[in-house]
């Protein structure tokens, strides 16, 4: 359920009935400050303005229209039309009873197909660090979606395709002339890489076969077709392999990549010249777009067509765009991509606009985010200066967690110890990245995203398994309330758990996973603070405040896994 719907709902009914146009808005929020009440409506000044009117005047008929006795203990106007609305207790203390964080949504928003690309790493190569934040954003957003009954279509557009596949292939297919396994020969894509690069640059035979290879890859021959799928196929299992340990919801089905476009890239260009979008420049194909022209008014040049007749990255992303749009007839497409890559995305959805690839009420949306940066304050490398992994960053992770976990536990058996530090080290890497406003660099930092304390994963994870603690030392007690709101920690504790899906919506809307981690923190310290103010097991606790204070508790410990799970962190009984 969500708060702010049901308040919006009261307060637009009341509008209506005071006579103001249906376009006002109530713009209802949650008050900054306890004096203002727990809910503020502010439309009366916007509803003034458009009826040339007093705000005051306008905030006062709309709360004589209000009907919302069962709601709200008390409603005021303050300053100039501020409508300030009490929220009452026992209301609160239902609603917070019947909330089922763990169920999803009870609105109807299946009609809605999104489509989500995310991750897409270069099959090439090893996935490394500068795939991280697309890939756990992306999933974060995805999950939330889908959490509200949204259709989501994941698409993991990964690079399969280009010219590097020629290298490659020829490489692969020599090592198997030398009888190796193909998945030995490609376990490390990395030093595989590197050792056809060194023959490419150094052995002219080698780059020139490179060279015909790709020449007979992108013209469908049956062999290099066969070489290909198979370094595919165990590059692909490789990225499957990082999204398990990440706990990341990507599996094959998902994967359809730059390759998977290559039948339409002809027609695609023709298209673009028949519409005269595309013009001859220097023998390539290019699109010149007025819209992004430069300070000097030169238009942007995308090149969709190379002279040799190669295709490109933005070719590719043009035909993604136009399937998405009509073949998995999305309303949303969203792109999470690197900031550096904001013009090429730009060029693409302008480009695609233009030539009716995609319908206009279809949104495009390209939410970029910042560099991961080492403690230097330059991106992230490894103490020698290359490229980080993925797969041995989340060892690393792992591992650093399990060192924390032990001295924590020494009684635990190793094979819990292991499973509980894969949690948290997965957990603190994630949260580390999706905490902070994804559009701002942030700097990786092995310490403060492991610890306790603080707005971390573990602290969140950890606050998960306090309350279990509490809740098992319960065991025999009425966990279903009812729920009683006297103290002013449980009226915040409950207002805050029946903002949950508000919550939810707004990081689906906006694509921002972090306000969905400051709302957990926030939740997690409203529960410290009210387990100190309002005790529960202990002697003198009144039955009923015991029961309405464990059920509250449940609450809170359901929020926060469904929370952390939409954000792709698990929790745990103990840790
Ligand atoms: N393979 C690209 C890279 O590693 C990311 C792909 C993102 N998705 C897209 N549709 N362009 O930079």
């Amino acid at each position: 359920m969500s708060l702010r719907n049901i308040l919006s709902e009261r307060v637009s009914q009341a509008m209506q009935a005071a006579g103001i146009p249906a376009e006002c808005q109530p713009h209802v929020a949650p008050s900054k400050n306890a004096n203002f009440g727990d809910y503020q409506a502010n439309g009366a000044m916007g509803a003034a303005k458009a009826m040339k009117s007093n705000p005051r005047a306008i905030a006062q008929s709309i709360v004589e229209h209000l009907s919302i006795d069962d709601i709200a203990s008390k409603v005021e106007i303050a300053g100039p039309g501020f409508i300030n609305i009490h929220l009452h207790n026992s209301w609160l203390g239902e609603k917070a009873q019947a909330l089922t964080a763990n169920q999803g949504s009870d609105d109807a928003n299946t009609t809605k197909t999104i489509v989500v690309d995310y991750s897409g790493p270069n099959l090439a190569k090893e996935m490394h660090v500068g795939h991280l934040r697309s890939t756990i954003i992306g999933d974060a957003v995805v999950r939330t979606m889908e959490y509200l009954g949204y259709n989501v279509n994941r698409q993991n557009h990964v690079g399969d395709w280009g010219t590097q596949f020629g290298m490659l292939i020829a490489h692969l297919e020599s090592e198997m002339a030398k009888g190796e396994n193909p998945a030995l020969a490609l376990k490390d894509l990395e030093v595989f890489y590197q050792q056809a690069k060194v023959r490419f640059d150094k052995e002219p035979d080698f780059a020139n076969t490179a060279r015909e290879y790709v020449v007979k890859l992108q013209g469908g021959d049956e062999k290099m077709l066969a070489l290909w799928q198979q370094f595919r196929d165990i590059s692909l299992m490789h990225s499957q392999e990082i999204y398990q340990h990440l706990n990341v919801s990507l599996n094959e089905s998902h994967v359809r990549g730059e390759s998977a476009y290559n039948d339409d890239l002809a027609t695609l260009v023709k298209e673009l010249q028949t519409q005269k979008l595309a013009v001859t420049d220097n023998g390539a194909q290019v699109v010149f777009l007025e819209e992004l022209a430069n300070k000097d008014g030169e238009p942007s040049p995308v090149i969709v067509q190379k002279a040799d007749g190669g295709y490109l990255y933005a070719t590719t992303d043009l035909a993604g765009l136009r399937y998405r749009a009509n073949t998995l007839n999305a309303q949303r497409i969203l792109y999470f991509i690197d900031a550096r890559q904001s013009l090429h995305m730009q060029q693409v959805f302008i480009t695609a606009r233009k030539a009716g690839f995609v319908d206009e009420n279809v949104s495009l949306e390209h939410h970029p985010f910042g560099t991961m940066m080492g403690s230097d304050g330059k991106p992230f490398k490894t103490r020698t200066g290359g490229t980080v992994k993925l797969a041995a960053l989340v060892t690393e992770a792992c591992e650093r967690a399990l060192a924390v976990v032990k001295e924590k536990n020494p009684a635990l058996d190793a094979q819990e110890l292991q499973a509980i530090a894969d949690k948290i080290g997965v957990g603190a890497v994630k949260y580390a990245d999706l905490c902070k406003t994804r559009t701002n660099d942030y700097i990786f930092n092995w310490e403060t995203m492991l610890s306790f304390e603080g707005n971390t994963g573990p602290y969140l994870q950890y606050a998960y398994t306090r309350i279990r603690s509490i809740l098992r030392k319960a065991e025999g007690n009425k966990l279903n309330g009812p729920i009683v709101i006297e103290a002013e920690q449980e009226k915040a504790l409950a207002i805050k758990l029946l903002q949950f899906h508000d919550c939810a919506e707004q990081v689906a809307a906006e694509a921002l996973p972090h306000l969905m981690c400051t709302y957990l923190y926030d939740l997690a310290s409203l529960f410290m603070t009210f387990y100190e103010a309002c005790p529960i097991l202990k002697e003198g606790v009144s039955e009923e405040a015991k029961n309405s204070r464990l059920c509250l508790s449940v609450r809170v410990s359901e929020v926060l896994e469904a929370g952390l799970g939409l954000l792709g962190i698990e929790v745990m009984e103990r840790m």
